[in-house]
């Protein structure tokens, strides 16, 4: 298998690359989707109470008749409605329409209300009563980490956490604590440079390394991901990609390739992207004010 699974620190295992649920809507277009990705062999599929659409999620789980055992549902508390940790999991259990989740993950740190080790320990006894194999967070911090390991009986199995080029330097530590804890690290987003990102200067590594394997972007991408010992969770609507993303867990990257790719990445701040999109879009705005108001239009 070219994604092996990862073992995770409670003697469970999860699959190397997930296929997530986010964007997809809950028409019946999003339970094709699901079904595309369990047809063409994803075998974990990431969704949360926030993507609103575990119901569509479990149909296609069912309509695919794979086992139960041959299947792996991560989905995460996100405080929708207001709604507890305990009444969360019951409903996302009933909209998936299954027995027990295989890991559940706390979406957010100000999720864990009222503070992190009060819901961990209601996360430590969903765990204790079977609806849940496995217990993790996302989006936690290394100073979120501490507090609750702190008090932790059942250490998170897994932190799913953005990760890509761009912002590999500054996640590094948190991706060096989570390796000494034994805490599993699940990337998303992983695919920003080629969709949010494109021209920056991870595309001539990307690009070259990709031509010398036969590859794309993308596949280079997700092997690098997955080179940083971590699991995948990504997407597509498209069949090809989803083959292509598979198939990518037999790419072999050199160091050299890694090297190349990573001190890119580190020219270029992520944030600092953000915060020049956004000045930009602010001067745009501000001059299209100022052509409107000289030409006497009145926006409000
Ligand atoms: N825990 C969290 O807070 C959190 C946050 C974000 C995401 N996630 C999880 O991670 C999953 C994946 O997140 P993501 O969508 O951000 O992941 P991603 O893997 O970085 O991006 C997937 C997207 O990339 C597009 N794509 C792939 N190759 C492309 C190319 N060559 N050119 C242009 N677009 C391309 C796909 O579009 P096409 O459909 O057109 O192929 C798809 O929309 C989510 O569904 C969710 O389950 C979790």
């Amino acid at each position: 298998m070219p994604w092996d699974r990862v073992q995770l620190n409670d003697g469970h295992s999860i699959p190397g690359i997930g296929f997530g649920t986010w964007k997809l809507g809950n028409g019946r277009g999003s339970i094709d989707q699901v079904d595309q990705a369990l047809s063409v062999g994803f075998s974990h599929i990431d969704t949360a109470q926030f993507y609103a659409n575990e119901e569509q999620a479990g149909i296609a789980i069912r309509e695919s008749g794979l086992a139960r055992n041959d299947i792996f549902v991560t989905t995460k508390y996100s405080g929708v409605d207001g709604l507890d940790i305990e009444t969360s999991v019951q409903n996302s259990l009933m909209k998936l329409g299954l027995r027990y989740i295989d890991l559940y993950l706390i979406h957010f740190p100000w999720l864990a209300q009222p503070d992190i080790p009060t819901a961990w320990k209601k996360m430590e006894a969903l765990k204790d009563q079977g609806l849940v194999k496995s217990i993790g967070v996302s989006n936690f911090e290394v100073y979120h980490l501490e507090i609750l390991l702190a008090s932790a009986k059942i250490k998170p199995a897994a932190n799913q956490i953005l990760l890509h080029p761009y912002v590999y330097a500054q996640q590094a530590p948190l991706l060096e604590y989570c390796a000494a804890n034994n805490i599993a690290v699940e990337a998303y987003s992983v695919l920003i440079p080629v969709t949010s990102l494109p021209g920056g200067p991870v595309d001539a590594p990307l690009k070259s390394v990709a031509d010398r394997l036969g590859a794309s972007v993308d596949q280079v991408l997700l092997a690098w991901a997955k080179a940083k010992g971590v699991v995948v969770v990504t997407m597509s609507t498209k069949k090809y990609r989803l083959e292509g993303y598979l198939a990518a867990g037999d790419l072999v990257l050199t160091p050299d390739d890694i090297a190349r790719i990573d001190e890119a990445g580190a020219k270029q701040n992520f944030a600092s992207v953000f915060l020049r999109r956004l000045a930009l879009v602010a001067l745009a705005g501000g001059a299209a004010l100022g052509v409107c108001g000289y030409l006497g239009i009145d926006l409000i």
